[in-house]
């Protein structure tokens, strides 16, 4: 079952005051996600577009894989600042991903989203607003299995709920967490 709080969060200002109070210390499974994205991209695509990407730790790992300037998007601005030092040849932005995805009218060849469905009121929309900005592209993500937290808005507990709920087809599971692929072709996901 989808445990939500939804009831208690309007906003994102008491989540952004946890993120920025986490800064680098803000565990993420950087050991899984770095390899899982190398073994994904086999050649590089021309633009990577990271939401909620953190404070550069796995965008550094991965520029390579970009022909252009990675884009990256946070809420946090103490993690956005560290992802500035980390990764100085990226583009970031301190924002909403949702408020972002609505008004960028850029377009992508990859969208990351790791450890971060988990987090947004609005999930689903979020889920459906990035094949405008990747047409035809893919998106590659993870999400935790039954790992709670403070700041997530849901857990899941099993495999199935995650699937389910973004309608997975191509997914491994990598210790506690789904790691996907999901392709996008004409604006839709395959
Ligand atoms: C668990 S961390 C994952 C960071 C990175 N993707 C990684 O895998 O290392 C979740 C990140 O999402 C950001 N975040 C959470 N909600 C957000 C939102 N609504 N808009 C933008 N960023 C958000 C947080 O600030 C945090 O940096």
């Amino acid at each position: 079952m989808v445990l939500e709080h939804l009831h208690k969060m309007n906003d994102y200002t008491e989540l952004t005051k946890l993120y920025d109070q986490r800064g680098i210390n803000y565990f993420t499974p950087a050991h899984l996600t770095i390899p899982f994205i190398k073994q994904s991209i086999v050649t590089p695509v021309t633009r990577i577009l990271s939401l909620g990407c953190g404070d550069g730790r796995i965008l550094k790992e991965v520029t390579h894989l970009s022909l252009q300037k990675i884009v990256g998007v946070d809420i946090s601005s103490v993690r956005i600042a560290h992802a500035k030092e980390t990764v100085p040849n990226a583009v970031f932005y301190c924002q909403e991903v949702s408020s972002f995805l609505k008004s960028c009218v850029d377009q992508f060849g990859a969208v990351f989203i790791f450890e971060v469905l988990e987090h947004l009121i609005d999930d689903l929309e979020v889920w459906e607003l990035i094949p405008k900005v990747c047409p035809n592209g893919f998106i590659l993500g993870s999400v935790p299995i039954n790992i709670p937290d403070p700041a997530h808005l849901r857990d899941f507990a099993n495999v199935q709920e995650i699937s389910n709920r973004y309608r997975l087809t191509d997914y491994r599971i990598l210790e506690k967490h789904v790691y996907f692929k999901h392709n996008i072709r004409n604006g839709a996901y395959g």
